[in-house]
């Protein structure tokens, strides 16, 4: 049976890609898709890896329903790009570090969460340096995001 890897990226791997990495879960587990989705995330930086999400980031998805408690921040490496499908960028300058990392390497789809959204927005903006609103902001773009990309995904399976 056919599957797919999804890699969601952003800088530190604590506020963005792990918010995306646990609506798309959660969003996967409730279309019953869980068994054929792998679902992932990482940092183009590696400031923070082995750490947790940020309590800001996780306090904000709980108010939403999402749990980020388990997450680990990583760092993104070359052979992601043999791993991953989907490898999705949350702001334009991921996407610009990404394909500077895979060079040559893509294989499959390396672009950004957003496009996926129906909506204008291109970049999921960092919070890291802002208020509590950021944060909200991230999971709601996240959705639109996640939403769309299960939509797409469900036409890859069955074509
Ligand atoms: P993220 O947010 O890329 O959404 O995880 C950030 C986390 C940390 C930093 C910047 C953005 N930082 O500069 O440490």
């Amino acid at each position: 049976m056919k599957k797919v890897s999804v890699l969601f990226v952003c800088l530190g791997n604590i506020c963005r890609s792990p918010t995306a990495e646990a609506v798309m879960r959660k969003k996967v587990a409730d279309a019953g898709l869980t068994h054929l989705v792998t679902i992932d995330s990482a940092g183009t930086a590696a400031y923070h890896v082995g750490k947790a999400p940020d309590p800001r980031s996780i306090e904000a998805a709980a108010t939403y329903g999402y749990d980020l408690r388990d997450l680990t921040a990583r760092q993104a490496v070359v052979e992601d790009f043999d791993q991953f499908d989907y490898v999705l960028a949350l702001d334009g300058n991921n996407l610009e570090d990404l394909k500077h990392l895979a060079g040559k390497r893509v294989s499959g789809h390396l672009g950004l969460l957003l496009q996926f959204a129906g909506h204008n927005n291109k970049s999921v903006p960092d919070p890291y340096y802002g208020g509590d609103q950021g944060f909200v902001n991230v999971i709601e773009l996240c959705e639109a995001g996640c939403d769309g990309l299960i939509e797409h995904i469900q036409q890859d399976l069955n074509s």
